[in-house]
């Protein structure tokens, strides 16, 4: 088979993305062809780097002065940007770039399938999922009380995995029932990664986004071992989960794609 080095590498993983996803609505039996899109488009998701997107490490503003950390909100630069490639029913495609020792607060994905790629940087990235059996036990005592309308927006959750990704690893999965919470944070400076949703949120749809705050259990815990559960975080560790509004020190600004340009 010829080899294609015109097109560019975001334009095959877009072109794949369309082909994978929108296979997933396809009859079981065609599932080895699912499977065998999936590991194309994992191989070539792995590929991209970010001189592939144009995209590169930037010098963080100072934290005093015209643009510090003094200033309101509206002032500061985001700790998180967008950079937006394309968007159709089946799938979105974007880069988001972190500052340094940012964070993108723990949220969901509903009934979506996704793939996160870092382009430079680090990131540890922690995996939650919403339980079956949601709230069927009572949930225990927490430290802080939760006040009484909380109680309704808690979900029993186990947390999955909490693992470090850089630009030779892999891509992070995530799918409507595996992984399909977590959080991002940047390690060791500013970080960046291609985001792959599908399908992509659409409120109108039932696939908005909401976000939680991890509770620890108070009752018969020592401080000394909470903060030893806190620091283990075994993977599949039961965990709850309080659905919170966006948190206020979290905001996402947007600028342009600056790579090559992509058509589905
Ligand atoms: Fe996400």
């Amino acid at each position: 088979m010829p080899r294609d080095n015109k097109t560019p590498l975001i334009q095959k993983i877009a072109q794949q993305a369309r082909l994978t996803f929108r296979g997933l609505r396809a009859p079981p039996g065609e599932d080895k062809v699912l499977a065998d899109r999936l590991a194309q488009l994992i191989s070539l998701v792995t590929a991209v780097r970010a001189a592939d997107l144009k995209v590169a490490p930037r010098e963080n503003k100072p934290s005093s002065g015209a643009a510090g950390l003094q200033d309101p909100p509206e002032l500061q630069s985001p700790p998180v940007t967008y950079m937006h490639i394309c968007e159709t029913e089946v799938f979105s495609m974007g880069v988001f770039l972190l500052r340094s020792g940012a964070s993108i607060p723990l949220h969901d994905h509903p009934g979506m399938n996704g793939m996160l790629k870092v382009l430079y940087g680090k990131v540890s990235v922690r995996c939650f999922d919403k339980l079956e059996d949601g709230l069927s036990s009572a949930p225990p005592r927490f430290h802080p009380p939760l006040a009484p309308l909380e109680t309704s927006s808690v979900w029993r959750a186990a947390l999955r995995s909490v693992t470090q990704y850089s630009e030779t690893s892999g891509p992070c999965l995530l799918s409507p029932v595996r992984d399909n919470l977590h959080q991002i944070d940047a390690l060791d400076g500013p970080a960046a990664f291609l985001d792959i949703l599908a399908p992509p949120y659409n409120p109108e749809d039932g696939r908005d986004c909401h976000y939680y705050k991890v509770l620890r259990p108070a009752e018969g815990r020592t401080k000394e071992q909470q903060r030893e559960e806190e620091e283990e975080e075994e993977a599949e560790a039961e965990a709850w989960l309080l659905e919170v509004p966006q948190p206020e020190d979290f905001w996402c600004g947007g600028e342009p794609y600056p790579g090559p340009a992509v058509s589905v």
